[in-house]
């Protein structure tokens, strides 16, 4: 490979965000990102609505990210895209569209595990701003918490990944968002139980903290006890969850945070790293944040957690990924297909 910088057209539309961004190797010129509004109506993403909106959203979200870049399309060298997982109908919008533009333009194609991507989020760059923390260093472990997984990663390098853990039902994601339907609230319920959970005593209310063997999570229990514990509180006072919504949220939000955390321990225990990462939608939690600051205190781990634009869905985090694809000559056949499945 020549030392010319790169420029990477990323792709990310695998759930209910439209996202495309422009990258000079690891450097973010642009990131744009459109969420579809839609989903609020139905209490979660509807697949069928979600591609739809990824048809209208994907050709001005391009166009858009390249003229805040300042780069035209034939300055592109390569696009990367989001093959899976997902929603399959999503990803199809995505890479029909990534494959077109590369045939267009005559340039390769990289796809990208959308869990990978999330990551190698932490080795995203800003030209212009400063304040972005060191690289996490190989090996570390990486707990990557999103709407549709929870794992823990052991990354030994870039593009080299091994789950060594992983929720056996819901993900964190869902444990957020489907108590925050219990609680009347809309979707993405996760960043408000977060919100109200600020003003909360975490030790109001005790919810169960389902079991799972070795490294592997637990979420669908919490959400059946959230719904009796409301449901057996409303008999006694029909305002209950109006009274002690904080209260509730910071309660959730603590059981969830602790759940992750036992077993974040329990893997830098048994693998002996001390490098340890959060990404995904969840690691945007301000609870989840300050724990594992204050747990990497006590336990003196080096910890790394991404600005809170690289942590929900981006495509930043896909062309970036691109990037460490492209330095291998790992590129993609037009054959290449989405997958629902894809795993890491
Ligand atoms: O990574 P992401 O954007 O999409 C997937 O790949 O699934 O994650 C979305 C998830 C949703 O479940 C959302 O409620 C959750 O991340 N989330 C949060 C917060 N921000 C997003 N959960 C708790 N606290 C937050 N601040
Ligand atoms: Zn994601």
């Amino acid at each position: 490979m020549s030392g010319k910088p790169i420029i990477i057209l990323g792709i990310e539309s695998s759930c209910d965000e439209t996202s495309a961004s422009v990258t000079r190797n690891t450097n973010v010129l642009a990131n744009l990102i459109a969420s579809q509004k839609i989903h609020e109506l139905y209490g979660g993403v509807v697949p069928e609505l979600a591609s739809r909106a990824h048809q209208k959203n994907i050709v001005p979200v391009v166009e858009e990210a390249l003229k805040q870049a300042g780069i035209k399309k034939e300055e592109i060298d390569v696009i990367a895209f989001t093959r899976g997982p997902g929603l399959i109908g999503s990803l199809l919008v995505g890479s029909s569209f990534a494959k077109a533009m590369s045939l267009a333009l005559n340039i390769p194609l990289i796809e990208v595990n959308h869990m990978q991507a999330h990551v190698l989020a932490h080795f995203i760059r800003k030209e212009d701003v400063r304040g972005h923390g060191e690289n996490p260093k190989f090996p570390f472990l990486c707990l990557t918490v999103s709407g549709g997984h929870t794992q823990i990663v052991l990354a030994k390098d870039y593009l080299d990944m091994e789950v060594i853990g992983e929720t056996v039902d819901d993900a964190a994601g869902e444990a957020f968002d489907k108590a925050a339907k219990i609680l009347g609230l809309p979707y993405p319920g996760g960043p408000l139980i977060d919100q109200y959970a600020q003003e909360g005593n975490p030790n109001a209310f005790k919810f169960p903290e389902p079991k799972a063997e070795g490294l592997n999570f637990s979420f669908s229990g919490l959400k059946t006890a959230v719904l009796y514990f409301i449901r057996d509180k409303e008999k006694e006072n029909k305002n209950f969850i109006q009274e002690n919504m904080n209260d509730v949220c910071a309660s959730i939000q603590h059981t969830i945070i602790k759940i992750l955390l036992d077993k974040l321990i329990a893997a830098s225990k048994q693998t002996k790293i001390k490098e340890i990462a959060i990404a995904g939608g969840v690691s945007a939690n301000s609870g989840l944040r300050n724990a594992l600051t204050e747990t990497g205190k006590q336990l003196s781990w080096n910890t790394y957690i991404p600005p809170f634009e690289y942590c929900t869905d981006n495509a930043a985090m896909i062309a970036i990924a691109g990037y460490f694809k492209y330095l291998k000559g790992e590129f993609a056949e037009q054959s290449v297909a989405a997958s629902a499945r894809y795993t890491l």
